[in-house]
């Protein structure tokens, strides 16, 4: 055997995984159409200057955990270059809007992507080196609205609205808070951040001693890091340590107020932990995240994200305040995953299994397979059913065995069957058998398409009856 593995951190995804990753990013991207977002792809490395101006120096993504090498010129009129693989999203599609002038046009920029990002951390269970964020971020000028608490509440009813759809639970005591929860915080302007940071430092002084050695560090470089420590010990200090909720000027605790009462209005559950603070440096005002508490162990954050009205101006752009989240793909699969059996998760693979009785029936069943994978289908306007072909040599159990594996449905055609020009079917879930013409497969198999139409029929109906 080769010992040639996926890297430490990083790994494979393969099918019929890869199934539920697409039934995923389909659902993000189908939520993402219905609230007007657009797509952007970035590039997967950047300039080492973006993250270290836009997510901060002093933070661990930054000082630990990039990827980032010295890009030797290939040419005089090239210069060498530190680059870096991206970390995170946000500030490239920052760097993105001020690069091809978003703003100019004065509307507000609701984007969203899909991709992998890549962290230098200790790879554990939902935690891993190359990982799959779904993120969005809504930002423009202000006279687009972009500053406005409802661009917050928005988008966390979005994000409430996809949980749904995907099937995650809101967390309940039926469901012994195993559904996803939302946490929320305000952290202030860029005037209010540095003020609650210097009185939480003064705080720690007098007591640091007394806490875990992370927090003595932490509170020297990185104050704020203190309240995400989860010694127990330590949770008593932590209680009685300053709150920046008593830090925010007025215009922060009525953007917060407002972001809460739309959110009232909308019906999506929060609670407020004054200890979210978040481990990136460009946030300002709202800040969030989602936990699930199924199939997540110690990684249990499924989501975060917030606002970040400054971080524009950092890489030299106009101002654009803006908000977005990025959701961990791994973790979201991991949490669906623990929520269901999987298999019910997935569609079966194929719409039908076919297997032809004796190598004789090969070509025959090949071409009836071709007629099906490409037969148009007028109510969907899409063309074709998914079909795998067995092989005329295998014995019946073997083709009932394959079959069932893939596809809900097996078609089997041997030499009585062709000559009656029928196939013999046999539906796994029913146990149910019968024999049917081709055209009359074709029917069978767009049932579906079918009910679609009714559907779309009623709500016609329904719309347009006075
Ligand atoms: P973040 O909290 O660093 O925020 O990451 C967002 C989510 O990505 C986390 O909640 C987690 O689910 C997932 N994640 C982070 N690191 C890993 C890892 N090593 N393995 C697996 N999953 C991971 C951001 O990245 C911000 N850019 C979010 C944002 C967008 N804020 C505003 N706009």
């Amino acid at each position: 055997m080769s010992n040639l593995k996926a890297v430490r951190g990083t790994r494979d995804l393969l099918p019929p995984e890869t199934a539920l990753w697409n039934r995923v990013e389909a659902t993000a991207r189908a939520v993402f159409a219905r609230y007007g977002f657009g797509e952007i792809r970035t590039p997967i490395f950047e300039d080492t200057q973006l993250f270290i101006r836009g997510v901060g120096e002093e933070t661990d993504v930054v000082s630990k955990e990039m990827y980032t090498w010295e890009d030797r010129a290939r040419a005089q009129s090239e210069k060498a270059q530190s680059l870096t693989l991206r970390p995170e999203n946000t500030a490239g599609v920052v760097r993105a809007y001020i690069e091809h002038k978003l703003g100019d046009a004065g509307m507000l920029q609701k984007l969203f992507y899909i991709g992998p990002q890549f962290r230098r951390e200790r790879p554990q269970r939902g935690r891993y080196r190359q990982f799959w964020q779904i993120g969005a971020e809504v930002l423009g000028p202000v006279p687009s609205g972009a500053e406005s608490a409802l661009r917050d509440a928005e988008v966390l009813e979005m994000l409430a609205t996809l949980l749904d759809e995907l099937g995650i639970p809101r967390a309940s005591e039926a469901n012994g808070n195993t559904g996803w929860k939302l946490a929320l915080n305000s952290v202030g302007s860029s005037t209010d951040r540095p003020r609650y940071i210097a009185a939480l430092k003064a705080a720690l002084e007098p007591v640091k001693g007394t806490m875990c050695a992370d927090c003595q560090r932490r509170a020297e470089t990185n104050p704020l890091r203190v309240l995400d420590c989860k010694v127990p010990e330590d949770q008593e200090t932590i209680d009685n340590l300053p709150k920046i909720a008593d830090f925010l000027d007025e215009a922060s605790t009525e953007h917060f107020a407002q972001v809460r009462s739309a959110l009232d209005a909308c019906g999506v559950p929060y609670v407020v932990d004054p200890r979210l603070v978040r481990g990136l440096d460009y946030y300002t005002r709202t800040t969030f995240e989602f936990t699930s508490a199924s199939g997540l162990g110690t990684q249990n954050a499924l989501l975060g994200g917030g606002r970040y009205d400054g971080l524009s101006e950092m890489l030299g752009g106009p101002k654009a305040p803006g908000i977005g989240f990025a959701i961990g793909e791994d973790r979201l699969i991991l949490t669906l995953q623990a929520l269901a059996n999987p298999e019910s998760l997935l569609k079966k693979r194929v719409d039908i299994y076919l297997a032809p009785l004796g190598r004789e029936q090969n070509p025959s069943v090949l071409a009836l397979a071709k007629t099906l994978r490409n037969v148009w289908r007028p109510i969907r306007g899409t063309r074709g059913f998914s079909v795998e072909v067995g092989e005329g040599d295998f014995r019946l159990k073997k083709s009932f065995e394959f079959a069932e594996k893939v596809a809900p449905l097996i078609g089997i055609i041997g030499e009585e069957e062709r000559a009656a020009q029928v196939i013999k079917l046999k539906q796994f879930s029913t146990g149910e058998q019968f024999s049917l013409s081709g055209a009359q497969l074709i029917e069978h198999l767009a049932k579906d398409d079918i009910a679609l139409k009714a559907l779309g029929e009623a709500f016609e109906g329904g719309h347009n009856s006075k």
